[in-house]
């Protein structure tokens, strides 16, 4: 049996996830004019995308899989890794199945046709050196850049566009180190960003560990401004809650519900213990910003920002978060995340790796976003929505990645006429509703 070298595209269910009730569907939605059934499936092909570490491809080609695409990785013959489409040009053998015979090269499983980083054939083994193939064939080729261990890919077509303006500015800045972690959510690729920019954090992430140290807080009702970068970024410009800037000092603890007839949260036990931790928010609000393009920061001061072609960034002031959902399949996503760090020094270097493998890794990406998971994996992207203007991000959000890179022209996504759920956001953010939405 042939053995697979494939980084398994298999979902990962965390641990104690809910099985999803249904799968997100790109079919069957319940409004003609809802914006999601325009967000591509297997996402932004234009874009620069993170394929995988650069330490994860040794002697032997690597398969990923990114907007339903099947890539091959190995080293070229300088040793950068470089990027085939996995499809054989002789008769569509699986190149990630093959081998690395000499260095710089990948064969085919197939007829041993064999090719040099460019793509170009150099030898078809069983046809000997006479071989007519070589010179007259090129395998597709995808152009990599490999930036601090992350290998990035052009998925487009033609010319790749700048990769400053799909990668995100700690890749570039020599005084940035950057952490990567990944994990697979079986969800479409935009319902993983979509968490992010709204209202969820304070109720989703309450129990997370990194809430326990502060009060939860809440999110304006009438949700938050938002301005759209270069036409590449969408920030929204205020939370509410655990924002790492602005503090929260004027926040209520707890709000009462009278419908409810009682108090949120419930308990005030964690007052208990979070002006433990004051002093270091404290230190966090007065990290100097980040030395970068606006249109990368803009949502420092506020709930984050979202970046083509799928990106969510977040400021906490001793490191800066991102999400970058990587489409697989069309329920299948990549997250991987990438934690910037400035490190003073040596020892604040050793500090931030000890603290990092000890506890933040854990505390960011399986206690924080595990939670995340359990909230989404079951969700259904096809029901009619009733949106709050709390998630104003996600509609401007939506209506960016039509105007992305390979999607509409601006003009004709500005053209497309307010969807029912964007018209309920906004009249209920004006006035009350007459007679209750079902
Ligand atoms: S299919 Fe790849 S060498 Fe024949
Ligand atoms: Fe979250």
């Amino acid at each position: 049996m042939v053995q697979t070298k494939e980084i398994s595209t298999a979902p990962r269910v965390l641990d104690q996830a809910p099985a999803p009730t249904a799968p997100p569907t790109q079919t069957t939605f319940a409004s003609p004019s809802d914006m999601r059934q325009l967000i591509p499936p297997l996402g932004l092909k234009q874009y620069w995308y993170p394929a995988l570490e650069d330490r994860a491809v040794k002697n032997k080609p690597v398969g990923v899989k990114i907007c339903g695409v099947d890539l091959v990785f190995f080293r070229d013959k300088k040793g950068e890794v470089s990027c085939l489409w996995n499809v054989c040009p002789h008769r569509g053998g699986s190149l990630m199945h093959g081998d690395c015979h000499f260095p710089g090269t990948i064969s085919c499983p197939y007829h041993g046709w064999t090719f040099d980083g460019e793509g170009n054939v150099l030898a078809v083994f069983p046809e000997g050196p006479e071989s007519k193939i070589p010179g007259r064939v090129v395998a597709r080729k995808y152009p990599t850049r490999t930036l601090k261990g992350m290998v990035f890919v052009w998925m487009g077509d033609g010319e790749p566009a700048p990769i400053e303006e799909d990668v995100p500015p700690e890749f570039f800045d020599a005084t940035t180190r950057v952490f990567i972690h990944t994990e697979y959510w079986p969800v479409h690729w935009n319902v993983a960003l979509e968490n992010g920019g709204d209202a969820h954090v304070p109720y989703v992430h309450r129990n997370s560990m990194a809430m326990l140290m502060q009060p939860v807080g809440f999110a304006s009702a009438l949700g938050s401004k938002q301005t759209i970068i270069s036409g590449r970024a969408v920030a929204a410009l205020s939370a509410g809650y655990g924002d790492a800037r602005q503090g929260q000092a004027k926040q209520p603890y707890q709000r009462y519900f009278p419908a409810l007839g009682g108090y949120w949260p419930k308990h005030r036990w964690r007052l208990l213990w979070t002006w433990g931790t004051a002093l270091a928010r404290k230190r966090a609000a007065n990290q100097p910003p980040w030395d970068w393009p606006e249109e990368w920061t803009a949502g420092s001061t506020g709930g984050g920002e979202h970046h083509l072609p799928g990106m969510y960034r977040r400021d906490y002031g001793t490191h800066f978060y991102t999400r970058q959902s990587v489409p697989v399949t069309e329920n299948l996503s990549r997250q991987i995340y990438y934690r910037a760090l400035r490190p003073a020094n040596w020892l604040s270097r050793a500090w931030q790796a000890l603290s990092y493998k000890l506890y933040g890794r854990w505390a960011m990406y399986t206690n924080f976003s595990e939670q995340d998971f359990r909230a989404v994996a079951p969700q259904r992207y096809d029901t009619q929505e009733h949106l709050s203007p709390t998630d104003i991000h996600q509609i401007y959000w939506r209506r960016l990645v039509l105007q992305a890179r390979g999607m509409m022209r601006a003009e004709a996504a500005a053209a497309i006429p307010t969807t029912d759920a964007e018209k309920f956001s906004s009249d209920v953010q004006h006035k009350e509703p007459a007679t209750p939405q079902r």
